[in-house]
């Protein structure tokens, strides 16, 4: 029944003369009017704090995890705050290149990179490419052009989070099993390569981690691994879990680097440790405005408020039943009474963003409703669905919005149609 707890919100987040909030110094209502809902608003600051945040603690370790949300925009501020950046697909290296990041400074990911992805890489030039399989060893020998890699390795250690974004265990797509000895294998035979050059072990063993100990066990097996091979760099990948509502409490990229080089100092590491952050740089900075449009009241039942997007701009509640909260950003300090299930405009009943809201008691048609902590994997999983237009994506501070994602139009709809 309590106001929307403010540490769910971006750093800036401030009350207004009427009540309203502002991020960035600027009103989220009249963000709202100049360029419509759906809409996602970065704050600037926050995001660049958290990119300073883990520079501060990994160095030139500092990885961030482009596909917990990308644009030019985003991959340059990543970057200039001396982040380097992790692309998984052919496609998130194009956004990266095209925002001018060097290729120097890109780790390429990815547990079925194609000859295409892995030649385009190569010509790039990219600082890291992570090897994660023997299919790939052979292309990347195929290709014959000398490469940095890393390995990922499956380290089998259980990372306490929802089984689609656990990676860690055995039983996993990803990676070369300590277990079975892939990894000690793939390691001789990378040792052994006259075109690729071994700089380090990787592994990544889950997303939405509250436990900064999972991380550090396995840093503690990777470590184990990796020093007899008198490699340059172990990366512990991200994970990092984030609060999304009320009473969820996570550690800061702070404690869970310290948490990190704690480990990494206790077995003795003397590779460089880096990390992949995603979501921990991302979420908290960014909240997604709608509109309320039909309030279906079922006496008994409940009330569901319908808004003007749904899970093509944050497939999240639907596909991991991920929680979040609503508020009114009119009145973001008002108790919220009302029980509500938040829902989208998709043809069907799994489109739902919140599954138990709570909202103030006038909540009516029209307003303004938003949903906070947004800002990783949101817009980076929105779809077409239902030929819905994504939305547009703006980045506030010091009282200015610059506008780095348009919303889609109809003609964008069509522009690989070519029947
Ligand atoms: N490094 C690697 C190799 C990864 O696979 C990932 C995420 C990351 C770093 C960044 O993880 P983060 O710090 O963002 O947790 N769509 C899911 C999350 C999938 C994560 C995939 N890999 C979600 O919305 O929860």
């Amino acid at each position: 029944m309590t106001p929307l707890p403010r540490h769910l919100l971006p750093d800036t987040a401030a009350v207004g003369p009427a009540g309203q909030l502002m991020i960035g110094g600027c009103d989220t209502l009249e963000l709202a009017r100049k360029y419509g809902t759906p809409l996602f608003v970065y704050d600037e600051t926050h995001l660049r704090a958290r990119c300073r945040e883990a520079v501060a603690v990994f160095g030139d370790g500092a990885i961030y995890a482009a596909k917990a949300f990308l644009c030019t925009a985003m991959a340059r501020l990543a970057n200039e705050e001396g982040m380097r950046l992790d692309v998984a697909t052919g496609g998130e290296m194009h956004v990266a290149l095209r925002a001018g990041v060097p290729a120097s400074d890109l780790v390429f990911h990815g547990n079925n990179k194609s000859v295409v992805e892995l030649e385009a890489a190569v010509e790039a030039g990219v600082g890291r490419i992570v090897v994660d399989s023997f299919e790939e060893i052979d292309r990347l020998e195929a290709i014959g052009k000398p490469a940095s890699v890393l390995m990922r390795i499956t380290p089998g250690v259980e990372a306490h989070t929802h089984e689609y974004v656990a990676t860690g265990h055995d039983d996993t797509k990803f990676g070369f099993t300590v277990s079975t000895g892939a990894a000690r294998d793939a390691a001789e035979r990378l040792m052994r390569s006259s075109v690729l050059e071994l700089e380090g072990v990787h592994a990544h063993i889950g997303s939405q981690v509250f436990r900064a100990e999972s991380h550090a066990e396995a840093l503690a097996v990777v470590a184990d691994f990796a020093a007899p091979l008198g490699v340059a760099e172990v990366c512990i990948g991200g994970g990092l879990g984030v609060a999304y509502v009320a009473g969820e409490a996570a550690p800061t990229i702070t404690e869970w680097g310290q948490s990190l080089r704690r480990a990494a100092a206790r077995a003795g590491l003397d590779a460089k440790l880096s990390a992949e952050p995603g979501r921990a740089i991302v979420a908290a900075a960014a909240i997604t405005l709608y509109t309320a449009g039909t309030i279906k009241q079922i006496p008994g039942v409940r009330t569901y408020v319908a808004v003007d997007g749904g899970m093509s701009d944050n497939p999240r509640p639907v596909l991991y039943g991920s929680g979040y909260e609503t508020f009114l950003p009119r009145a973001v300090g008002a108790a919220r009474t009302r029980e509500i299930r938040l829902v989208g405009k998709h043809c069907e009943s799994g489109d739902m963003l919140v599954r138990e809201g709570l909202v103030p008691e006038d909540l009516a048609l029209d307003d303004i409703i938003s949903t906070p902590v947004t800002g990783a994997y949101g817009h980076s999983m929105g779809s077409n669905y239902n030929k819905i237009r994504r939305p547009a994506v703006v980045f506030v501070a010091d009282g200015q919005a610059r506008l780095v994602v348009r919303r889609e139009t109809f003609d964008d709809l069509m522009l690989t149609d070519v029947g």
